[in-house]
């Protein structure tokens, strides 16, 4: 079997960086570069100073630290990248389309044909190509397309090998992935394409767990495995309206059905929406596939799992708003969180987004603090929605480095973020320093309604009445 010596990701991201450290760490005797168009974000992950990385995953810092500058290399040369490697990764973005066909559903494919010409142009020997991005079906089919064309007779097998990965928990779910899945022609030559990936990953994962498919079960298992797991979410959140409406609550109702040993425990918090990267994309992406194929109700049932979605986000706003004497209109309101889920600095999709523009258009004053969500971010976050202009936003809504100095006569906090600081804040403190009466919207249920209530903040807990 063919011991891969040298691999190339492209792309230096949320899936690349860490992927590609751990691979690293685990395999001494690969050689792993990284390599990125973007030379900043190449540069910082060359930084000395390990706390500059461009990402922030828990433990990723210590590998990096291990492996760089041995067998793990970042650089902006991506050429030469390419043509060192006998198998190459594509980790780029595809972010869901903002224009033409497909426009707000389909994912966009431009970084991944680039790619693919630059790996067609550059490659003189036959390489193995691995699609890591989250793409949609059939794009390994439109990939060897597009190689297979370059009529330099090299010969290029495509792989599919879906991460599954989530932010906060990257190197954990690297280092012990439930499954690592693997798809590939059933040709002879792509059958050992598959097993040279499945002896990379299997330095470390016990060879059980690592799956061989074909290429199609393996780009559509990605879209799946992220569409039931977004659709619990939206399950969930389905029923805390229905909680804060009776006298159930949520947090019981996912406890009592959790310990059912099918439905399974995990994914039933009801939150303020979920936020990320890949759920809501991979579901669009799910929904446009489907209705290609004319298959309405199959597009139609998926798409529910974002209405649903859209529902929550907006009915925490308008909650805030009408508790508030309906109307917030110059009213300051602290944001404690803006990040799309606690330990991480990503704020793609994240509901804070969507509830701070509804507020902003009730004319309220935003002030936002994160734990590790930069300023700039969050600009950008609100701009991009184009609501209204870059002055505007920034007028509205402030950021600052100090909670206490958001809460500070405030009228109303609001838990967007799942942080653990946010528990052991002196709450008491808080409510001294806001204006009276003081309110604690909990979009993550992580406070006491006891203790909150004790303290006199009038409190608002996602899924129980009050
Ligand atoms: C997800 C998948 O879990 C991962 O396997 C895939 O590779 C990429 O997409 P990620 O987006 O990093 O990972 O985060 P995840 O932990 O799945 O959370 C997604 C969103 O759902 C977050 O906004 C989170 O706060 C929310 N969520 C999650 C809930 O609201 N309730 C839950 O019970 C779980
Ligand atoms: P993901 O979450 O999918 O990893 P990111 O946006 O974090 O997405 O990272 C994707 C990276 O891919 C970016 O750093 C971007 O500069 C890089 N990239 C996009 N297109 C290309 C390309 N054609 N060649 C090289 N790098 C690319």
């Amino acid at each position: 079997m063919k011991k891969i010596t040298k691999i190339c990701c492209i792309g230096a991201g949320y899936v690349g960086g860490p992927t590609m450290s751990v691979i690293a760490l685990k395999c001494p005797e690969i050689q792993v570069t990284v390599v990125d168009l973007n030379e900043k974000r190449i540069a910082q992950w060359n930084d000395e100073d390990l706390d500059k990385l461009p990402i922030y995953e828990p433990g990723l810092k210590e590998i990096v630290a291990q492996t760089r500058g041995k067998n793990l290399f970042f650089s902006s040369d991506v050429d030469k990248g390419i043509d060192e490697a006998e198998m190459i990764f594509i980790s780029v973005n595809t972010p869901t389309k903002t224009y033409g066909k497909g426009k707000g559903q389909a994912a966009d494919l431009k970084n991944i044909e680039l790619c693919a010409r630059n790996i067609a142009r550059v490659a003189k020997e036959d390489k193995i190509v691995v699609e890591k991005s989250t793409l949609p079906v059939r794009t390994a089919e439109a990939l060897k397309s597009i190689l297979d064309n370059t009529g330099k007779g090299v010969k290029f097998e495509i792989l599919s090998n879906p991460e599954f990965l989530a932010e906060g928990t990257a190197i954990e779910d690297l280092l012990n992935a439930d499954r690592v899945l693997i798809g590939g022609d059933e040709t002879a030559a792509g059958q050992a394409a598959k097993d040279a990936l499945s002896w990379v990953y299997e330095h470390w994962i016990p060879k059980d767990r690592v799956l061989q498919t074909n290429v199609w079960s393996s780009e559509l298992s990605k879209l799946v495995a992220n569409a039931f797991l977004a659709q619990r979410v939206s399950s969930i959140n389905s029923i805390s309206a229905l909680c804060e409406k009776t006298d159930a609550n949520v947090a019981e109702v996912s406890r009592a059905i959790g310990f059912d040993s099918r439905i399974g425990s995990k994914f039933l918090n009801s939150s303020v929406g979920f936020g990320g990267s890949c759920f809501q994309k991979d579901i669009l992406n799910l929904v446009y596939i489907a209705k290609s194929f004319g298959l309405t109700e199959v597009a139609d049932y998926w798409e529910q799992v974002i209405i649903m979605n859209d529902y929550q986000k907006r009915r925490f706003a308008d909650n805030i708003v009408s508790t508030l004497y309906n109307t917030v209109s110059g009213k300051k309101i602290a944001f404690y969180g803006w990040a799309f889920k606690k330990d991480t600095n990503d704020t793609r999709e994240s509901a804070a987004i969507y509830i701070a523009d509804a507020l902003l258009d009730e004319m309220a004053q935003v002030v936002v603090y994160d734990p590790k969500v930069k300023e700039e971010t969050i600009y950008n976050d609100l701009d991009y929605l184009g609501t209204r202009s870059p002055e505007e936003n920034r007028r509205l809504l402030k950021v600052v480095s100090d909670p206490m100095e958001a809460a500070e006569q405030s009228h109303a906090i609001a838990i967007l973020t799942e942080w653990d600081e946010f528990k052991t804040y002196d709450w008491q403190k808080i409510h001294e320093i806001m204006l009276k009466p003081a309110f604690v919207f909990d979009g993550r249920r992580i406070l006491e309604n006891e203790k909150m209530e004790k303290l006199g903040f009038k409190f608002y807990k996602i899924g129980q009445s009050h």
